[in-house]
């Protein structure tokens, strides 16, 4: 038994740290380390090399350090019919809660222009736009949707979902399926992408769906992106059928510098960050989960084969 941590930032040191710290019985190695590959039963991952799961004969899940699972179904390499994982995490949502509400706020009350003109010495006074007249729709209404609603209804900000199917608890308009997606984009002033990246939600963010949204709506992509058609939003942004988009993840990270994105004037770029997994937060349901491994008990936040999160 034992586990394998694969990811190509710098964070595999931490990640072990934290892990080895929580439970020091439990053998934990870095894929760049020399270790024993046919004791490896669970990999936990985070953009790993593509191919890099075929070399564990004895894998028996693999765990996604992150809420996205995208990249694990692209590797057509690894191991097919294993359990995978995802993290759901509080913080992981409380986090990314707060970056789209300052994104929100920040386009509202112009924040990013008033930089703009300070660093040209210009005064210019904007008109601003109030919480209450704002729509903002939210598609995708997993766990951090969710999170993002409540926290946006808290501040009186009229709230629409866009799911698959219905949701319970919570109070606001949820439009469900291809049926009522119009009707969903037609109302949203502000659209926020928390969808899973699937072949499905590939490239949703297009011309065709821009076109449906309120002219001047602004697009805030916090999801993948791959699920945005990059020329179609400069396209849209140039026309002013949309006013903004801030934008925190692309097809290719780091973005390329001579990508158009760098240098357009309505586009606010942040470098993958709205929320990421905390460390002390995360780890336990690692530990939680490998145990429920070892034991034969149910593992928590398996993602569908099926449906791709
Ligand atoms: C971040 O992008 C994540 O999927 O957790």
């Amino acid at each position: 038994m034992g586990i394998v941590i694969l990811r190509q930032d710098d964070k595999i040191d931490l990640w072990k740290k934290a892990l080895l710290a929580a439970d020091p019985e439990i053998p934990i190695y870095s894929f760049l380390e020399e270790h024993p590959r046919d004791e490896i039963d669970m990999a936990l991952v985070w953009k790993h090399p593509k191919g890099s799961l075929q070399h564990y004969p004895n894998l028996k899940c693999i765990a996604c350090f992150g809420a996205g699972v995208d990249f694990i179904f692209e590797d057509t390499e690894r191991p097919l019919n294993l359990p995978i994982t995802r993290v759901v995490d509080p913080k992981l949502a409380s986090d990314m809660s707060e970056f789209v509400l300052g994104q929100i706020l920040s386009h509202l009350k112009h924040f990013n222009q008033y930089k703009v003109d300070q660093l040209k010495k210009v005064w210019v006074m904007r008109s601003y736009q109030r919480i209450e007249d704002v729509c903002v729709g939210i598609m995708g209404m997993g766990a951090l949707g969710m999170a993002l609603a409540t926290d946006l209804l808290k501040l009186n900000f009229n709230v629409i979902g866009w799911a698959n199917s219905p949701k319970e608890n919570i109070n606001m308009p949820i439009y469900t399926g291809e049926e009522q997606r119009n009707k969903f984009l037609a109302k949203a002033d502000i659209l926020v992408c928390l969808l899973p990246l699937t072949k499905n939600t590939t490239g949703i963010l297009n011309e065709e769906l821009f076109r449906k949204l309120p002219k001047g709506a602004y697009v805030i992509n916090v999801a993948r992106g791959g699920h945005l058609v990059d020329n179609d939003l400069i396209k849209m942004l140039d026309e002013g059928h949309l006013s903004g988009a801030s934008l925190d993840v692309f097809h290719t990270e780091p973005l390329n510098t001579d990508h158009p994105f760098w240098n357009h004037a309505k586009v606010h770029i942040t470098p993958h960050i709205a929320s990421v997994s905390d460390i002390a937060s995360v780890t336990p349901q690692l530990l939680d989960n490998y145990k429920r491994l070892q034991s034969g008990q149910p593992l928590k936040n398996v993602v569908s084969d099926l449906k791709g999160y």
